[in-house]
């Protein structure tokens, strides 16, 4: 069923607040579920009933072979990994399907960097792949998912498409060619990468997305870089919610009030660059005293941020090493003082990526 926002929410002279504030009561019970203190529950009966091992000794010889391989480059073998790791939470979407709580964000990487990356990953443990038209990736990211040999119902697959398909038949396209290059038969998440707000057409872009869902082509579907404005256009043109929007985000850049609006309309907030990419968050002082503290890493200490206020980190990695790391971190919590003193980082949202900018976005 579609999240359909109410006529009550429709009203287009209303502050954003109030509308938004409309969403929340006109759908809560039917999508949220949130307990009292705001937080999803996990859906038990989505959660991996991951047997990855007995997946791997299921692979035929000449995929055994291919591992290996890759194996050897990656320096390990294929028994080391630790298949105990492979149970990740998930939140509930909008309609319908449930999201793991943490996933592997797959730009920049290539060809077979990227497959052996996606590989590990899933075979560690790893269960939302997220991928998108402009990494030109998807080719690669299909075959480490193969390789992996995990069923492909316990994995989460989303890819996004640029404004050359803002348009209900463009996205129509979009979805089939990233289903060709993945080699899958259907995205457990499409979205909207950028709304590129001066093209004017994302509405139109949404309405595709809408489409999709309604034929029951894609599990759930998703933005990218929208502000809370944008939203509000799609939704007042569809009364369709999205399932997902992916910003960028971590503890300098904190995006307060977008996800506090993200939270009100029951959409699960994603995080882009959440371990800060390259620009030094990891090797902040306050970071690295919580960390040493705790006997974690830097970028663990980040990851356990956004998993703790229900934000879905997608971090990039390539180094085995890293991508083992990055997903232990549903062990351990960090306190009401570390988040507070981690609030202080927050440059505000002007430290964004400004979408509404002509030069951001594809
Ligand atoms: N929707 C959008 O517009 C948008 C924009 C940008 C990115 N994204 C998505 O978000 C994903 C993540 O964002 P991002 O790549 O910008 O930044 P990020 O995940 O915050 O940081 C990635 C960087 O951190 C390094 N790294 C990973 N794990 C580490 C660890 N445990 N310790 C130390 N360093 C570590 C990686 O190194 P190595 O590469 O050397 O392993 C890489 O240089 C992307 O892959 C992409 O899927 C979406």
């Amino acid at each position: 069923m579609l999240a359909l926002v109410t006529e009550s929410m429709a009203g287009g002279s209303r502050s954003l607040e109030g509308i938004f504030g409309s969403a929340v009561s006109s759908h809560r019970e039917l999508i949220c579920n949130a307990t009292d203190n705001g937080h999803y529950p996990e859906t038990e009966s989505s959660r991996p009933n991951n047997n990855g091992l007995e997946q791997r000794q299921a692979m035929s010889d000449n995929e055994t072979n291919h591992v290996a391989g890759l194996a050897t480059r990656w320096a390990m073998t294929t028994e080391t990994i630790d298949t105990t790791a492979s149970e990740i939470p998930r939140l509930r979407l909008l309609h319908g399907h449930s999201i793991p709580r943490l996933g592997l964000g797959t730009w920049p990487m290539l060809e077979d960097e990227c497959e052996a990356a996606v590989c590990f990953a899933v075979q560690s443990g790893y269960r939302l792949i997220d991928t998108a038209f402009q990494y030109r990736n998807e080719e690669a990211v299909g075959r480490g998912i193969r390789t992996a040999g995990v069923p492909r119902s316990e994995l989460f697959i989303s890819s996004k498409f640029n404004k050359e398909s803002h348009s209900i038949d463009g996205v129509q396209r979009a979805y089939d060619e990233s289903l060709r290059k993945l080699g899958l038969d259907h995205l457990d998440m499409f979205m909207c990468h950028w709304p590129v707000p001066a093209l004017g057409k994302y509405v139109d872009a949404w309405k595709g997305l809408v489409k999709l869902l309604e034929e029951g082509r894609v599990k759930a579907i998703g933005v990218s870089n929208f502000k809370p404005s944008h939203l509000k256009e799609i939704i007042d043109a569809t009364g369709v919610v999205p399932d997902v929007n992916q910003i960028q985000l971590s503890p300098d850049i904190a995006r307060t009030e977008p996800r506090a609006v993200h939270r009100l309309l029951g959409t699960v907030t994603e995080a882009w660059s959440p371990i800060g990419r390259s620009s030094g968050l990891r090797a902040h002082p306050m970071i690295i005293e919580i960390a040493q503290r705790l006997h974690k890493s830097p970028a663990q200490i980040l990851l356990r941020w956004h998993v703790q206020q229900d934000v879905v980190p997608i971090p990039q990695a390539s180094d085995p090493l890293w991508l083992t790391e990055n997903l232990s971190v549903f062990d351990f919590s960090l306190s009401a003082d570390e988040m507070a003193a981690m609030r202080q980082l927050d440059k505000g949202e002007g430290a964004a990526r400004d979408s509404d900018l002509p030069e951001n976005g594809h």
